[in-house]
Formats: C-alpha cells, sequence, structure tokens
C-alpha cells in the first residue's frame, strides 16, 4: 500500500513537471521572442523589417528542433543570440514551442 502511494505521488509529479515546463516555454516566448516574432510566429513588423520569417514558412517548417536550438543559441544575422541569458534547457524547450506553432 505504501508503495501504491509513492507511485502515484511519482506520476503526478512528473504529470506536474511537464505542465509548469509547457506553461514556462510560453511565457518565455513571449517574454522573449514575440516581440520580433510575433503572437502564433507570424513576424511582426519589426521582425519582418528585420528580416526574420514566419515559423510556418516552409524554410522555417523544415528546421529541425536541433536547428531552432543552435539559431536560438548563437543567434543568426539580425536574431539575437541568447547563449547566457537562457538556459540550454529553456532553449530546448523555446525550439520545441516554435516547431509546435504553426
Ligand atoms: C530583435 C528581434 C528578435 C528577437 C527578440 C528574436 N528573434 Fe528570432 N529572428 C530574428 C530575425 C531578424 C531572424 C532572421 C535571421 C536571419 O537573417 O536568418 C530570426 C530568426 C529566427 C529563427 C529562424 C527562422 C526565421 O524566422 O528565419 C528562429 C527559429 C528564431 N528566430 C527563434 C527565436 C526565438 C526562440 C526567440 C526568443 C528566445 C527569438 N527568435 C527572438 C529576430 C528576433
Amino acid at each position: 500500500m505504501k508503495y501504491y502511494r509513492l507511485i502515484v505521488i511519482c506520476i503526478l509529479t512528473t504529470a506536474l513537471s511537464g505542465m509548469v515546463a509547457a506553461q514556462s516555454a510560453a511565457d518565455l516566448y513571449k517574454g522573449k521572442c514575440q516581440g520580433c516574432h510575433g503572437v502564433d510566429g507570424h513576424a511582426s513588423p519589426i521582425g519582418k523589417k528585420l528580416g526574420a520569417k514566419d515559423f510556418n514558412d516552409p524554410d522555417v517548417a523544415k528546421m529541425s528542433q536541433a536547428d531552432i536550438v543552435r539559431i536560438t543559441t548563437e543567434g543568426r544575422n539580425r536574431m539575437p543570440a541568447y547563449k547566457g541569458k537562457l538556459t540550454e534547457q529553456q532553449i530546448r524547450e523555446l525550439a520545441k514551442y516554435v516547431k509546435e506553432m504553426k
């Protein structure tokens, strides 16, 4: 019986931490990326001016999550680098969020 409760607690914590991670990726996006990449991944007027594409553009859609992690970490042209500003874990979650956006 004791073990059963322990297992239930484990499952609950895992499910909850998953939800928190999803929430924080959305918040991070809102705080750090939305200004240029728009609410739903359609580049804002500022983003467009700087050269950002919509996330549902075929060129972006074919990028892997690893490509997005690299661009977000190191930056590209006018896209700022987030190395040192966000943790690797946060960047990975953002990349997943971006992939799921279109
Ligand atoms: C100051 C504006 C700005 C901010 C803030 C910004 N980006 Fe970008 N981003 C750009 C620009 C401009 C490009 C196009 C770079 C190029 O010339 O290839 C770009 C490109 C990208 C690309 C490649 C696809 C594309 O649109 O060309 C991804 C993915 C991306 N950004 C993710 C992010 C994420 C994730 C964040 C938040 C952590 C973020 N960006 C924040 C300006 C920005």
